[in-house]
């Protein structure tokens, strides 16, 4: 089987990203897939310290170097296709992703939300938000989701979920860290799941 070249998204951290790089170079994915792009929108984001460590081609492309949100997308799509991307990862990408983006990759467009959609998920649910949504709303569970990407936020097809415990004195933070570490389990499988056509973006 061809190697899925996979292209990742991010604006933050990137430990998903880390994930999925480890994963490729010595656990589930490797030998399915390799990561060929790191693109992030902050030029200070601590993922493209980690994609330069692993060797991995990372660009930055900024949306205050554009006038308009279609050029700034148009140019994110255009490193995409030189990339010969395959599957495209959103993680930790804070931005809404362009419409022609999301068209050229559907069904191969992925992203990790840190709650159990559809609960706690759309515009403005994210980071920290998420993690105080579910506390004050007295779940006894929350988890992780990773989904197909669709022109509606956090809508698209479920491809894996898995819970975490929420106790009655947990703060955000603390959710937010068991939440953190199944992701970084979760993603990989995902991305196995529609390499290997287990699971499709449309019925
Ligand atoms: C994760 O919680 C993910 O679910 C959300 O953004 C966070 C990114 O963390 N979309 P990291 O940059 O991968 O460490």
């Amino acid at each position: 089987m061809l190697m899925k070249r996979i292209a990742i998204l991010v604006s933050g951290g990137g430990s998903n990203m880390q994930s999925i790089v480890d994963s490729a170079n010595s656990g589930i994915l490797k030998g399915f897939a390799s990561v060929v792009l790191v693109i992030s929108n902050k030029p200070n984001a601590y993922a493209i310290k980690r994609a330069k460590d692993k060797n991995i081609k990372s660009i930055c492309i900024e949306r205050k170097n554009f006038e308009e949100e279609k050029s700034f997308n148009d140019s994110i799509l255009k490193e995409l296709k030189n990339a010969e991307t395959d599957i495209v990862c959103l993680a930790g990408y804070i931005r809404m992703i362009g419409r022609d983006i999301i068209k050229t990759y559907r069904g191969r467009i992925l992203n990790i939300h840190p709650a159990l959609l559809p609960k706690f998920g759309g515009e403005g649910m994210y980071g920290h938000y998420v993690h105080e949504a579910v506390i004050k709303a007295k779940e006894t569970k929350s988890g992780a989701t990773v989904h197909f990407v669709e022109e509606e936020y956090d809508a698209g097809k479920i491809i894996i979920q898995q819970e975490v415990e929420v106790f009655e004195n947990d703060l955000p933070e603390d959710v937010a860290k068991k939440v953190l570490c199944i992701e970084h389990e979760i993603y990989p499988k995902a991305i196995k799941k529609v390499i290997e056509g287990q699971v499709v973006s449309c019925p």
